[in-house]
């Protein structure tokens, strides 16, 4: 069985390394843009660079996340997995197809359902799982498991987390402006994998959560603006001291990223029925404008210290005290979550869904563990969540022209 399905991966594999070297006419669409009013002012996202894309790119619209388990334990097939993906990924980004469609009695290479979308600014980021470097796995990784990249610690009493939304050996973000683009590129890669990785867990959301400077905030599903204070992406000092990994790591990690994947479910139909006010006091901030409790406007700064009366105006417990750096050691993450929709919730009373909260930083030692940590102990916010999925991964600097996302780690 293994057998066969590697030979589908070999097959699949270098069809698709074969089209995106042809790049046949046939096989070619051409890009759409859409360039109204994009931030890059086009719809390529440049797949290779010094670092992965879909990190401090400009939030899309659009996720699908897939998570996968790898079944083969050969070094080889790994490799063989990462070059064939990142080589279909730089089509993908580029709105090409990641083989020909047209293949007669044989089944198209490319599932065809994104021809004619166009780009849609399509990222594709890929992560690699602690379980990867274990010693008793195949891959001959071990000694190069970084230290950040740790298993997770519990956070008691805002977690109930299920196995079979957690973890994983291997994760693709596609992020898209166009929502068929994104679950395109998952679909085509996780056809690549077939016989080395199968899919694990997947989740496809909208209404990103992370802010551009020249965007409006986007609002989560509680209907506050989030992403007000996040790093914004065009700062290349916040990111160079918070996101992008330097001489700490192994070489072949230098220039990547940690990933942290949080699955929270919001408890809406309970949140729904709270007032505006406790709403307000359980973030720290006003509903409508954003400005937090002891500001105007959106973009005030927090006055934590401010008091009337001698009690705090942004409660002792509000989220935005608690995930502020001022409470965590000057520590900031660059968030880049988006809302899901899982049907109805139990009691049949209102959806089901919540925040995919996908965070990057340099190490989550020192960034997401504690600031979660501070978070499960007092935030107001707990009521009202659960986390139910979690998962962390390395996100290996970008690939060169001719490379692919984890070359270095063989070499
Ligand atoms: C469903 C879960 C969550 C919701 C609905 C949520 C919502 C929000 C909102 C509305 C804000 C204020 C606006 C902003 O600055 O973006 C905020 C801020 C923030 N959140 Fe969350 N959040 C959630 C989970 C988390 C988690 C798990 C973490 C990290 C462990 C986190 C870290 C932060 C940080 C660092 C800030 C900025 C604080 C500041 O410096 O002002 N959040 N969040």
């Amino acid at each position: 069985m293994v057998s066969t399905r590697r030979a589908f991966l070999s097959a699949a594999g270098a069809a698709a390394v074969a089209a995106a070297a042809a790049g046949t006419a046939a096989d070619r669409i051409e890009a759409e843009a859409d360039t109204r009013s994009r931030p890059d002012g086009g719809g390529v996202v440049p797949f290779f660079g010094r670092h992965q894309a879909g990190i401090a790119t400009p939030t899309q619209e659009h996720l699908t996340f897939v998570a996968f388990d790898l079944v083969s334990d050969s070094r080889g097939d790994l490799r063989g997995l990462l070059q064939a993906w990142s080589a279909a990924a730089s089509n993908l980004t580029r709105g090409e197809l990641v083989g020909s469609v047209e293949t007669g009695t044989a089944p198209p290479v490319d599932t065809g359902e994104a021809i004619g979308l166009g780009p849609a600014r399509l990222t594709v980021t890929f992560g690699i799982g602690p379980a990867v470097f274990a010693p008793q796995r195949g891959f001959g990784l071990s000694t190069l498991r970084p230290a950040a990249l740790v298993d997770l610690p519990a956070f008691p009493g805002v977690e109930a987390l299920q196995a079979s939304i957690s973890g994983g050996d291997l994760a693709v973000q596609a992020c898209a402006d166009d929502p068929q683009v994104a679950f395109h590129a998952v679909h085509d890669l996780i056809r690549t994998a077939g016989g080395v990785a199968v899919p694990r867990w997947l989740l496809s959301g909208f209404g990103r959560t992370g802010n551009t400077s020249d965007t409006p905030t986007p609002r989560n599903f509680m209907g506050f603006k989030d992403g007000t204070n996040n790093i914004p992406v065009d700062d290349q000092q916040a990111l160079t001291q918070f996101v992008w990994i330097g001489s700490e790591a192994p070489a072949w990690m230098q220039g990547g990223s940690y990933m942290v994947v949080r699955r929270v479910e919001m408890l809406l139909g309970a949140w729904d029925a709270t007032a505006l006010n406790d709403q307000e006091r359980t973030f720290g901030r006003r509903k409508v404008s954003g400005a937090p409790l002891t500001g105007v406007h959106e973009r005030d700064p927090l006055r934590l210290d401010a008091r009337v009366n001698g009690l705090p105006v942004i409660p002792g417990n509000a989220h935005i005290r608690l995930a502020s750096p001022t409470y965590n050691d000057g520590q900031q993450i660059l968030r880049r979550g988006y809302s899901y929709v899982d049907g109805i919730d139990g009691s049949a009373e209102t959806v089901a869904g919540g925040l995919l909260f996908i965070c990057y930083q340099r190490d989550p030692r020192t960034q997401f563990i504690p600031i979660q940590r501070r978070l499960a102990a007092a935030d107001a916010l707990n009521r009202h969540i659960l986390h139910v999925g979690s998962a962390i991964f390395a996100c290996p600097p970008g690939a060169g022209p001719g490379g692919f996302v984890g070359d270095a780690l063989f070499t």
